[in-house]
Formats: structure tokens, sequence, C-alpha cells
């Protein structure tokens, strides 16, 4: 069959989108506002783009435009951190992602801990087997469809201790899990191993 995408209600394009593509990996993004008052929200349109310099970018949405408050913190501050969600994380992310008031502390509220940032503003979550500072490159936005890109270089790595070993993370023992579709997460250890493809440059002809 062929669906276009344009004839769908909003919903079914969300649901659409969301099945299609899977597992997402989910940013646990925590910023602080200019008043001090820490947040935490996930977000699952979030990818990694480049390594050197380590860009992250994930997309907020804001429906009818009022801005989300990561968005508004992130523009204030402009800084955030990125906090990997493990298995044990689950809980608190999906409590975290309820639509609280903007006084409101989801990192207080699901009883996780905040430490002061090193290199930026915002905290990271001590709970997160890795979480990434990141300082704020660039916001996109998508005219008319309240979509914010936010683009950030991590600057700094939090990372649990014994989980890293001779230059290496070991991402087994990181716990991960994505996002599948609404209300539903996949672990990160139903693994397989494929060994990419060396091409030799063509050998000279005898
Ligand atoms: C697994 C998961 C993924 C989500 N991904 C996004 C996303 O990519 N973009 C977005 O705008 N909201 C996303 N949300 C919803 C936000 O987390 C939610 O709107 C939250 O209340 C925003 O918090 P804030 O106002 O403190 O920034 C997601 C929620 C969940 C549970």
């Amino acid at each position: 069959m062929e669906l276009d995408p344009a004839t769908l209600s909003p919903r079914e394009a969300y649901q659409l989108l969301i099945t299609s593509i899977v597992p997402r990996p989910i940013a646990f993004v925590s910023t602080i506002s200019p008043q001090g008052l820490t947040n935490a929200a996930p977000f699952s349109f979030f990818t990694a783009l480049n390594a050197r310099p380590a860009l992250l970018a994930f997309s907020v949405i804001s429906p009818g435009g009022v801005e989300k408050d990561t968005l508004r913190n992130i523009r204030a501050t402009r800084d955030f951190v990125i906090n990997i969600v493990s298995e044990e994380l689950a809980d608190a992310m999906n409590t975290a992602s309820g639509d609280f008031a903007a006084d409101v502390s989801e990192i207080d509220l699901t009883g996780l801990t905040a430490l002061p940032g090193v290199k930026v503003k915002a905290p990271w979550i001590a709970e997160s087997p890795v979480s990434m500072e990141c300082r704020l490159t660039q916001i996109v936005e998508i005219s008319d469809s309240f979509v914010s890109i936010i683009m950030g270089e991590a600057v700094l790595f939090h990372i649990r201790d014994g989980i890293y070993h001779d230059g290496r993370l070991d991402e087994m023992q990181v716990r991960a899990i994505g996002a599948l579709g609404t209300n539903s997460y996949c672990r990160s250890d139903a693994t397989f191993g494929l060994v990419r493809p060396t091409i030799r440059p063509p050998q000279p002809s005898r």
C-alpha cells in the first residue's frame, strides 16, 4: 500500500512516523531556568549528528505554540544536558514527561539527583549511566509547524564508574532503552554482530 502522510490526521501521521522509526533513542534532557529551577523531560526525536565536534540534536514540538519548559530554558541559558535512559530510569523518565507546571522540577518530583554541571549551567542526573553536557549551537525553527530543532555540542561526558574500559564505553552495561510506538519501549540487549566489509583498492594487473 501507499500512504501520503498529508492525507492523514495529525494523530495518524504522528502514529505512522513513530511506529516506522523504531527504536528511537531517548534524550532525557535536563535544564535550568534563569531563576534556578531545574527541569527534565524525555525527547525521542533525537540523534547524534557527528563525533568531533560531538553534535547532538533533538526536536521540541510545542503544540499551539506554547513553548515547553525545556525549550524556554535552553533559549535563556544556551545549554542543556542529555542523560541516557537506562532500564532503571524508565519510570522516572515516563513520569517526567507529564505536562507539569513550569515551577515543578521533574527531577525533584521523581526523586532523581540533580548535580551541578561542570561546563554548563544545566544540571546532570546522577542516576543516568551517561550524561552529556551540551552547549547550544543552533535552534532551527520550522516555520508554521511549532517545531524547534535544538542542536548542541557535547563538551563533557559523565560516565558511571565501571562501564568504561580500555578506552571504550561498554554499551551493554549502559542498558539504554529505546522508544517504540506510544507507551512502548525496548531494551538494548537483543543484539547480533555484523562485521563491516572492507573494500580493497583495485590491485594493479600484472
Ligand atoms: C518517550 C517519550 C518521547 C518523547 N519525545 C518527544 C519529542 O521528541 N519531542 C517533544 O516535543 N516531546 C516529546 N515527548 C513529550 C515531552 O516529554 C513532554 O511534552 C514534556 O512534558 C515536556 O516537558 P517540559 O515542558 O518540561 O519541557 C516525549 C515523551 C515521551 C514519554
